[in-house]
């Protein structure tokens, strides 16, 4: 007799980057040498874990009883006003927010928030694939928009018409945005282009309620930080709901620990308590609570300024690390004539070619992992160590289709 329920019988039970990775490793295990760019965390060029030693140190010190005891629902109020006020700024206090098991809890709780059970949630046509995973489990799906236009830029005219689309479709909508460090391109949205998106979300609101979600996952990685475009981002308000993903996997390098937070920037009061209200259910109703130790943590590591200094410092010495891979990307790979969108720091790049998963498996018998999608291989720089760049570029400028 089958129990499941018949759309859940043909699940893939492993996501497909996991998947390339074991079998990368497996063959690495057996004595060959492979390269394998493809999982989303940041290795030093011997190739072990990279770690911020003091964030380390901030868990381990964690009182016993702080770590066994359960936290607040929606997590600690000291952790949500760092992650607030590292967000927002001066504007923390305007914060609604609720912690999350990482970067991904924040986009399951967006999802079950601002757009109804049928309904799709707009993003990039090049996108992390959990992004469908999260919608489809939650009984939403995903409609996508150009990510580039001709010259190589955000598709701010995509994104106007779809915008448009699922809002006469359904009413409302749910945009996610992956920026800095777009995973899997690479691509950062300059000051230009947050006006553009602002500026399609402020006409296109007209039409229904919009929320725009900010998935900062990759944020301390970026060339320019999320600071920058602050203005640019909250000016959205106006005009929809901003919210945020935040994690702590990446840049407090704790992928393990699941933290995270769903931050909703709420200028008005009331919306404020009922948004608030919304995010703790969502928490309740799912994995309850997270993580106490790793708030604890965290937070300490966000506000103690001798520790923070310490934990900025490390981080940087990692940032330097991964420059150097983008620089040597950059060198190599244009010299290659790879066609690839404006990288200038971030965990991954993209290489935009015809018959990208024949590519990959192509590169698999080179002893080369990539993550292919449509029209893509993504190379995850983070995880290669600095010497074996030309191998990869090499690599695929003899693999892909027209050479
Ligand atoms: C684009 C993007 N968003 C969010 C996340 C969330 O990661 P986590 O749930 O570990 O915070 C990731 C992790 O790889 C990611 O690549």
């Amino acid at each position: 007799m089958e129990h499941l329920i018949p759309s859940h019988r043909s699940r893939p039970s492993d996501d497909p980057i996991f998947a390339l990775n074991g079998e990368a490793n497996a063959r690495r295990a057996a004595g060959e040498a492979i390269v394998n760019a493809t999982v989303g965390v940041l290795l030093d060029d011997s190739g072990a874990l990279a770690m911020l030693p003091s964030v380390s140190e901030a868990l381990r010190a964690v009182p016993p009883a702080v770590a066994a005891a359960y936290s607040p629902i929606a997590g600690t109020p000291d952790f949500l006003r760092a992650v607030a006020h590292d967000l927002l700024g001066p504007h923390a206090a305007l914060a609604a927010s609720a912690a999350t098991p990482g970067g991904s809890g924040a986009l399951h709780n967006a999802i079950s928030n601002f757009v109804e059970h049928g309904q799709a949630v707009l993003t990039t046509s090049f996108f992390w694939g959990p992004y469908k995973t999260l919608a489809d489990e939650q009984g939403r799906s995903l409609a996508t928009f150009r990510t580039f236009d001709k010259d190589g830029q955000f598709d701010a005219a995509s994104f106007d018409q779809k915008l448009h689309e699922v809002l006469d479709a359904q009413g409302r909508a749910l945009v996610l945005l992956n920026s800095p460090c777009h995973n899997p391109t690479g691509y950062s949205l300059d000051g230009d282009e947050w006006e553009r998106v602002a500026a399609v979300v402020a006409a296109a609101s007209a039409k229904g309620p919009i929320t725009v979600m900010i998935d900062s996952a990759y944020a301390l990685y970026g060339a320019r930080s999320l600071a920058e475009d602050r203005d640019r981002i909250l000016q959205m308000a106006d005009h929809a709901q901003v919210l945020f993903a935040w994690s702590a996997s990446k840049s407090f390098t704790q992928y393990g620990a699941r933290i995270g937070a769903i931050v909703a920037f709420c200028p008005d009061e009331g919306d404020r308590r009922r948004t608030a209200s919304a995010l703790s259910f969502s928490c309740r109703g799912t994995w309850s609570t997270c993580n106490a130790a790793g708030m604890a943590a965290i937070t300490r590591a966000l506000v103690e300024p001798e520790l923070r200094a310490r934990v900025d410092a490390e981080r940087a010495s990692l940032k330097a690390l991964l420059d150097r891979r983008v620089t040597i990307w950059n060198q190599t790979a244009r010299a290659a004539g790879l066609v690839y969108p404006r990288y200038d720091g971030g965990f991954f790049t993209t290489v935009l070619c015809d018959g990208a998963f024949d590519v990959a498996a192509a590169l698999k018998q080179d002893g080369i992992y990539l993550v292919p999608q449509t029209g893509a291989l993504r190379v995850a720089l983070c995880s290669v160590q600095e010497r074996d760049i030309p191998r990869i570029v090499d690599a695929i400028s003899r693999r892909l289709p027209s050479a």
